[in-house]
């Protein structure tokens, strides 16, 4: 049986294109969202869902997208935000202020309309979640000027609207991924912008995390599975949170044997 419809913005490639799969496995109808249409519709073929192009940088393109999947394909039941940009990790001298406004237009303002305009439609049924995905770079500093405060801000309008609308039953929740192998880190380390060693070993599992990864756990903070979760934000990040100050003490080690 159907679960309903779930909607996934930057569904055309990695992290929303797990999401897209994880969904549509898990039995929902899923409406594959993104600016690269043809992407979208690659997606959309192979999963049977439907795509549509959207820029969450356009507020009127959302509102006239939430409309068209409601009309055409019924209640949206669940709402991911993948859609998103990562900058280059450089010095606030070197950063141009049009690309921090970009970073923050979709990042923080085009997720804020996606979750509000879905969301009222929500609110109005009682029940509904929203999965948000913010990052690691929101909850520890990197150099990162733009991008790192865009995620921050995620985590924050998750809790906001978690506690604005929990009273009906709609939930919010934000997952923060560490170094995920998509094609945006993959173009970043092809380019020499992140090193992959780097990036693995100060993680407590020593290696990047797989799309696939994120998305089971955005699958279940949708489902009924988490329905007293809301407000939170879990970091998938294969242990970088608790092993990147190890690098102090000389890095991570392997346990002895007769410790394993
Ligand atoms: N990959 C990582 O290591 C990592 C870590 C932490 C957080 N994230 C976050 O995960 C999300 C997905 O990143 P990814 O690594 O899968 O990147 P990706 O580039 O592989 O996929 C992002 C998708 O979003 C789409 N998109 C970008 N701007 C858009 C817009 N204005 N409107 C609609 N669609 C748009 C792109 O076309 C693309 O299909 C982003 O929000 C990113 O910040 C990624």
């Amino acid at each position: 049986m159907s679960k309903g419809v779930a909607a996934i913005t930057g569904g055309a490639s990695g992290i929303g294109e797990a999401c897209a799969r994880e969904f549509a496995k898990q039995g929902y109808e899923v409406a594959v969202l993104d600016r690269n249409i043809e992407g979208a519709e690659r997606v959309a073929r192979e999963i049977g869902g439907k795509a549509k192009a959207l820029d969450v940088g356009r507020e009127d393109e959302i509102e006239a997208v939430t409309a068209w999947i409601e009309d055409t394909m019924g209640p949206v039941e669940a709402l991911v935000n993948s859609a998103g940009i990562i900058q280059v990790p450089v010095r606030p001298s070197d950063l141009p202020m049009s690309v921090f406004d970009d970073v923050v237009r979709i990042n923080q303002r085009g997720l804020y309309l996606c979750c509000t305009s879905f969301g009222h439609r929500m609110v109005t049924r009682k029940r509904g979640a929203i999965v948000n995905i913010a990052s690691i770079s929101g909850m520890v500093s990197m150099p990162l000027h733009a991008y790192g405060p865009s995620k921050a801000a995620v985590v924050s309008i998750t809790e906001c609207l978690a506690a604005e609308w929990g009273p009906v039953g709609v939930r919010v929740n934000a997952v923060s991924p560490g170094y995920t192998l998509t094609p945006a880190v993959q173009g970043a380390i092809e380019r020499g912008q992140r090193d992959p060693a780097q990036l693995s070993q100060s993680a407590a599992l020593q290696r990047l995390i797989d799309p696939s990864e994120i998305a089971t756990v955005c699958a279940f903070l949708a489902s009924p599975g988490a329905s007293a979760v809301t407000g939170i934000n879990v970091p998938v990040d294969a242990g970088l949170l608790c092993g990147v100050t190890w690098t102090q003490y000389g890095g991570m080690r392997m346990p002895l044997s007769n410790e394993s």
